[in-house]
Formats: C-alpha cells, sequence, structure tokens
C-alpha cells in the first residue's frame, strides 16, 4: 500500500478518461450544450492516478482544476473529442467514457452572429454526431476495457435500468455506469448513486456516495477485469 492507503493496482496502466459535456455551436457565440460538469469523469481520473495509473483526461469545457498528476486535453465539440480520444485510444488500457457526447450538431453552423433582427429560425437542423464509444468497440484493442455512462430519467419505454439495459444490449461495453438524472440528481452535484451493468447480467449496486468514492467503486470493477484477463 502507498502512502495515501491506497494499492497502486492500476501501476503501469494507461487510464484514458473523457469528461464534461461537448458544446455543438450555432453560430459564434452559441451552442447547444449539456449540464455535464465533468466532476464524476474528473473523479474516475483522480482515482485513477492515486491508484498508480498513467492518465490522459480529454476534457470537454469543464471548469474544475485540472487533475494534479494527469495530462488534460481540453475539447470543445464532439468532433474535437472524438479526434482526440482516437489519437489516445491506441495506447490505453482502459477507457472511461464518462463525458456527455452530443447525439446532434447543428447542420449549418453561422459564420457571423445570428442577429436578433434576421427572421427567427423556426427550427435548427441538426445532424448525427458519430457515437464514439461505439467506434471503440469496433476498434477496441486486445485486452482494452470500456467503461460507459449512461445518465437516464426514465421514461415512458419504461424504467432507469430498462434504458440502461438496452443500452449495453446495443453497445456492449465491459461496464456501463447508469445513474439517474433529473431534478437534484447526478448533474452538477457532489454525490451519486450508481448501478453497474456488465454483459453477462451482473448488476453492482453502488449505493449513494462521494463522487470519489464512486469513481474508486469503478475501478475496483476495471482492475477485477483486467486481472480476470492473461497478459
Ligand atoms: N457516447 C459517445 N459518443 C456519442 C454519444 C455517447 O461516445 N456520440 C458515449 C457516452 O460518453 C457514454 C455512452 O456513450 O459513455 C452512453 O451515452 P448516452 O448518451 O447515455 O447513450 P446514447 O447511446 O447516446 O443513447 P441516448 O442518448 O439515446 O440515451
Ligand atoms: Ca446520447
Amino acid at each position: 500500500r502507498g502512502a495515501a492507503g491506497v494499492r497502486p493496482d492500476l501501476a503501469g496502466r494507461h487510464v484514458l478518461v473523457t469528461a464534461g459535456g461537448t458544446r455543438e455551436y450555432l453560430d459564434p457565440v452559441r451552442f447547444l450544450g449539456n449540464a455535464s460538469s465533468g466532476r464524476q469523469g474528473y473523479a474516475v481520473a483522480r482515482a485513477a492516478v492515486v491508484r498508480g495509473a498513467s492518465v490522459t483526461v480529454v476534457a470537454a469545457n469543464v471548469a474544475l482544476p485540472e487533475v494534479a498528476g494527469a495530462r488534460t486535453i481540453p475539447v470543445t465539440s464532439a468532433a474535437q473529442l472524438r479526434d482526440r480520444v482516437h489519437e489516445v485510444a491506441p495506447s490505453a488500457d482502459v477507457v472511461v467514457m464518462a463525458a456527455a457526447v452530443a447525439d446532434f450538431r447543428p447542420g449549418a453552423p453561422q459564420a457571423y452572429k445570428i442577429k436578433k433582427e434576421s427572421a427567427a429560425p423556426g427550427s435548427i437542423p441538426l445532424v448525427a454526431n458519430p457515437d464514439v464509444l461505439a467506434e471503440l468497440l469496433a476498434n477496441r484493442r486486445p485486452r482494452q476495457v470500456l467503461v460507459g455512462f449512461a445518465a437516464e430519467t426514465g421514461g415512458p419505454g419504461g424504467g432507469v435500468l430498462d434504458h440502461a439495459r438496452a443500452k449495453l444490449a446495443r453497445k456492449p461495453v465491459d461496464l456501463l455506469v447508469v445513474n439517474e438524472v433529473g431534478a437534484g440528481l447526478g448533474f452538477e452535484v457532489e454525490h451519486n448513486a450508481a448501478v453497474v451493468l456488465d454483459p453477462r447480467g451482473g448488476e453492482t449496486a453502488i449505493e449513494h456516495t462521494s463522487k470519489d468514492l464512486l469513481a474508486h467503486r469503478i475501478l475496483d470493477l476495471v482492475v477485477g477485469l483486467t486481472a480476470d484477463r492473461t497478459d
């Protein structure tokens, strides 16, 4: 055990974490964004540093102090996040996709600020962004561990876990960290609770706890997976 009382069980591993939320600009000053603060992703990065990993953080619009001991690469849009992730992922043993990546972007961003005097656009045409996690799955290197996050509210089609199980079926990552978001939950808060799903039907509930402790519980599961795999 190291000075902090934490075992360096990720020593020699390269962990890539994406954090924050992407922004998709309509014009030079307006964007479509989301409420992700980057706190959970930064907590995972901090925990991985403490456990001895070499850590790269691709940070989308995170207004928090950088994680000490990690390399931080700032990005704005989903397209930029995708490019940086694909540069770093080939050397990563573990990729944790905690960032909220925009599914769509404005199809025709304007070069100049849209003026109030111009006719109100009745709608904003959007085009689909690539799914970075799906691309990582398709290009996964041997023994690479992929962790996805799913922030769900539930809805008419089913509850939080129904949506999450369907997501895992579509994107069979090694671990899918599910948290319920909505009023007072998940985003912008210091605490979090989660259920971690795996493709073999495993479900690990992690009780309401700090984002730092949740990060360590997630990395415990990651370490369990890397230990299963013979190098
Ligand atoms: N993700 C990604 N690229 C995207 C969208 C999402 O890599 N263009 C990743 C997220 O970082 C997260 C996981 O996919 O780890 C799940 O994201 P989420 O938005 O919950 O799921 P989607 O598959 O986009 O489905 P939906 O938004 O319809 O729930
Ligand atoms: Ca999405």
